[in-house]
């Protein structure tokens, strides 16, 4: 069964987002100085999360793989290295290091001391087909019990539908994006596919956006470089290769599969992603309609 909650609708089954977000919504008090990262499930919040932790502590730890043997990020997941504000570990013990969390909550559902405060927030966007196909992936690996495989046909049904564990891919894509358009200091929004092509550039932005941008000497150092080595999905996949982490939903291995843009075309049909392209070129018509972009397009 599903759940119908501020305009998205939730899994019912095993999922506690909607009492998490209602729980949130009470007594969540966010500082001006904390920053959130967002993201849809699946569009690279691992990348996301260990990325704007190694930019935010890199002067507690050195930063390099064979400079810092002892860098976090070389031997816990990003996961743990930043907590996820909808978890039951966080409701019960809201405790955080450096001010960075993690929320999968739609824009317009996110606890109202988020939009008050002068907090940051950092939304990472993935093209859709992509999502879906990790989604895919990501359920069936979690079915380790032998349970009935799901079939691409009812993961890509329920998809397109709006089905997903945070509602609407593209109501959470517009919702973010839509604030970072009105309110850019305080919003933004990242692309997955950006931050393959050019990770220096985007990465350099992310850290100015958090507050902790580079200085030249820095740069001189390689530091850009090195965060991104460190944050790279093989070096990540080598360090959770086991599964070894404490008490999760599941092991961190599932988070790194293949890390790549554009695997959806070795398992969507053609009609499916003529299917997926027209619902987004839908969603953006009507973006434009309502005048909440005008012409840059997000090409999500
Ligand atoms: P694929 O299944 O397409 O490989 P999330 O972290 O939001 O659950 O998203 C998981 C997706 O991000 C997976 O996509 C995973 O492989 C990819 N990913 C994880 N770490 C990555 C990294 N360091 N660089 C690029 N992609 C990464």
């Amino acid at each position: 069964g599903f759940w119908h909650f501020h305009g998205f609708w939730y899994h019912s089954k095993a999922d506690f987002s909607v009492e998490a977000i209602m729980a949130l919504q009470d007594d969540f008090q966010a500082l001006p100085t904390d920053v959130f990262l967002a993201s849809h499930p699946k569009s690279g919040t691992t990348w996301l999360k260990a990325l704007a932790f190694a930019i935010l502590d890199r002067n507690k730890f050195k930063i390099g793989i064979s400079s810092c043997p002892t860098h976090p990020l070389l031997y816990i997941s990003p996961h743990d290295c930043v907590p996820f504000i909808e978890s039951e570990s966080f409701l019960n013990n809201p405790s955080y290091a450096n001010g960075l969390m993690h929320t999968h909550i739609p824009y317009t559902s996110l606890p109202t001391s988020i939009n008050s405060s002068d907090c940051r927030i950092v939304y990472l966007c993935r093209n859709p087909k992509d999502v879906l196909i990790s989604y895919w992936h990501f359920l069936n690996k979690l079915k380790d019990d032998g349970s009935t495989p799901t079939k691409l046909d009812d993961a890509f049904e329920l998809f397109s539908r709006g089905m997903s564990p945070y509602g609407s891919f593209w109501d959470h894509v517009i919702g973010y994006y839509k604030a970072s358009l009105e309110r850019p200091n305080k919003v933004l929004f990242l692309k997955y596919e950006d931050l393959k092509k050019d990770p220096e550039k985007e990465v350099k932005k992310l850290a100015k956006f958090i507050g902790n941008p580079f200085t030249k000497e820095d740069e001189f150092d390689g530091s850009v470089q090195k965060i991104i080595e460190l944050c790279g999905f093989e070096n990540l996949r080598e360090v959770n290769k086991d599964g070894k982490q404490s008490p999760k939903v599941c092991s961190d291995d599932i988070y790194f599969r293949k890390g790549v843009v554009g695997d959806a075309v070795n398992y969507l049909t053609t009609e499916m992603i003529q299917t997926l392209d027209k619902i987004t070129k839908e969603k953006f018509d009507e973006c434009v309609r309502q005048e909440i972009v005008k012409l840059e397009n997000p090409q999500f």
